[in-house]
């Protein structure tokens, strides 16, 4: 099996790259498919850092005197870079979510194709898996993350009937879960929300949505100016968070402007429109279909947008 197909690799790497000797920082490794595209357009003296919380990422490993791999979460980003002596970097790219052998694995739970234990984890080893999480949280934790994260419209009703089943019967598959609710859904919505659903959940389990808010903080804090921080994300969530985050550096409300009406933010966007994966892309991965591309330009110190 492939391990992962690199969706938007070329205009991804292109964007990411202004110096070829300069050290670059791969935040999501899966499999190499990004990190080898980077190491192709560097040069001798250039440097790549990758880092990948799953430990099933580190048979990609690269033998290569320029490259390194870090087994940590990427919210530990500065952290990490500091223990390598590492101040500052020319530029980050994020390919965020799971990649296609963790979401085709049966066992790793991801998927509703396939039945799995309710499990989810990124990095196995943490203890909180999905099967925590329909079993042990209160009915209201469930609703909100299922609203929240799911934008799901029935979240109430779904975690009353999660918190009545699982008195009586315990919810350990993928497919206890969605043969709880399969006769309640029309069957031509049912792989769309059940989707939502399992999106809900991995974001709930990894807590995706505030490390990658960590990651964008940092990246600030590490990139040199007219560094690149490069994103691609596959949910309205995430684009929102990276979009908001480029433009006023921001996730939430509006930037104190000055007198003049203008703001400082670390990043200013290289591009007003987000970049998607052609037709042709699409058609040899699937995958790509929501894919959405975002690129930041650090800004010096005195710049204002
Ligand atoms: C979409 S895949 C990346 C694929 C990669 N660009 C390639 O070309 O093969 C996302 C990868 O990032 C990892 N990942 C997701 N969130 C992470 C986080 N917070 N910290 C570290 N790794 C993470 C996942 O384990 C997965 O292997």
């Amino acid at each position: 099996m492939e391990y992962h197909k690199p969706v938007l690799l070329d205009k991804s790497v292109e964007a990411l790259i202004t110096d070829p000797n300069g050290t670059y920082v791969d935040v999501t490794f899966g499999g190499g498919g990004h990190a080898r595209e980077i190491l192709n357009h560097l040069g001798e003296h250039g440097k790549l850092i990758a880092f990948d919380q799953d430990p099933d990422a580190y048979q990609n490993e690269i033998k290569d005197d320029r490259f390194h791999l870090v087994m940590s979460n990427f919210r530990f980003l500065k952290n990490q870079l500091r223990f390598l002596g590492i101040k500052e970097i020319d530029g980050l790219l994020g390919d965020l979510g799971v990649s296609s052998f963790q979401f085709d694995t049966a066992e790793r739970g991801f998927s509703t194709r396939f039945k799995g234990e309710l499990d989810m984890r990124m990095n196995q080893n943490q203890t909180k898996s999905a099967k925590t999480v329909i079993n042990e949280y209160e009915e209201t934790d469930l609703a909100r993350i299922f609203k929240e994260y799911g934008e799901l419209r029935s979240a109430r009703k779904w975690a009353n009937k999660i918190v009545h089943e699982r008195k009586t019967n315990p919810i350990e598959t993928t497919t206890d879960l969605t043969n709880l609710f399969k006769n309640q859904i029309q069957e031509n919505r049912r792989n769309k929300i059940f989707a939502l659903l399992f999106q809900a959940l991995r974001i709930e389990v990894n807590d995706e949505l505030d490390a990658l808010k960590e990651l964008l903080v940092q990246s600030a804090e590490v990139i040199k100016p007219e560094g690149r921080l490069v994103v691609i994300s596959y949910h309205s969530l995430e684009d929102r968070l990276v979009k908001r985050f480029i433009k006023t550096g921001l996730f939430e409300g509006e930037p104190e402007r000055d007198m003049f009406g203008n703001w400082y933010a670390p990043f200013q966007p290289s591009q007003s429109k987000v970049i998607t994966a052609d037709e042709q892309e699409i058609d040899l991965n699937p995958r790509a279909r929501s894919a959405k591309l975002r690129i930041g330009i650090r800004n010096g110190e005195e710049k204002k947008n």
